[in-house]
């Protein structure tokens, strides 16, 4: 029970890796708040773990919207007058080689992934301060840090969550905030399902544990960071990743 008594928000928690980690927050005692745009699977999943005892409540949220994303903040608030935790991990991709990429492909990626994040810190920074405590951690990429080929739009906003990070990590850490960021590699999810075969077994092979990461791989980082045992790391990209590149 490593987050007992704690509220955590966790962006993008229907799918994939977010969902992983809704799971793993509420069987180590935290109460959730699934906040994801996919109001069908965040409505589906909230069932299914009512059903096994967790403390888990959908809020459909769109990270681009400010409106949205306050009123996310504000329904925290009323269920359970504090905000412990925030994951920013809603993300997605529009992948194209430089000169194949629509511009608003390229806007797109850079409204949910980087805005995204602004938007949902700035809502949920003003309850941590006023508690004098709290755990963000943001949700960055191999891609942000080595580049990858097609994700001229993702790599960059991936980066850029990096350089909020620690930017945060300075402008917060005297206020009581933690602030991190992990960095996954090839994680098997429906962002990566989406890809081609061959790109995939090539993604394999470029790991040194040969395998692609599994969604609780990351949700048990985030966990980490989340968690009384990571109060000394502060501003820091945490890789997971298989040992891409070293
Ligand atoms: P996913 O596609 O399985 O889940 C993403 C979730 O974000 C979905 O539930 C989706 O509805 C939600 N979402 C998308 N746009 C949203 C919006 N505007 N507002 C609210 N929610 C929105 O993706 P996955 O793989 O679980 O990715 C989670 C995070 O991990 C993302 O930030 C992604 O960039 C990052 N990541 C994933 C990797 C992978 O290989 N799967 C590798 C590195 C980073």
């Amino acid at each position: 029970m490593r987050l007992k008594g704690k509220v955590a928000i966790i962006t993008g928690g229907a799918n994939g890796i977010g969902l992983a980690a809704c799971e793993r927050f509420a069987e180590e005692g935290a109460a959730v708040i699934m906040a994801d745009f996919d109001e069908a699977a965040g409505k589906e999943q909230e069932v299914l773990f009512k059903e096994k005892g967790y403390e888990i409540t959908f809020c459909q949220v769109n990270v681009v919207d400010r409106e949205s994303v306050a009123q996310v903040a504000e329904k925290t608030i009323e269920l359970y007058g504090k905000i412990d935790i925030l994951i920013n991990n809603a993300g997605i991709t529009k992948d194209a080689t430089l000169l194949k990429m629509e511009p608003e492909d390229f806007q797109r990626v850079l409204d949910v992934n980087l805005t995204g994040v602004f938007n949902c810190t700035q809502a949920v920074v003003p309850h941590m301060i006023a508690a004098g405590a709290g755990k963000i951690i943001n949700t960055s990429s191999v891609s942000g840090v080595y580049g990858n080929f097609g994700q001229t739009n993702y790599a960059a906003t991936k980066a850029a969550v990096i350089g909020m990070t620690k930017t945060w990590a300075k402008e917060f850490g005297r206020k009581g905030i933690n602030i991190n960021a992990v960095a996954p590699g090839f994680t098997a999810t429906a962002m990566v399902r989406k890809m081609p075969e061959k790109v995939i077994h090539q993604m394999e092979s470029a790991v040194s544990l040969q395998r692609l990461g599994k969604p609780e791989d990351i949700a048990n980082a985030y966990l980490f960071l989340a968690s009384g045992e990571s109060d000394y790391v502060h501003g820091h990209v945490l890789h997971v990743d298989g040992g891409i590149m070293m």
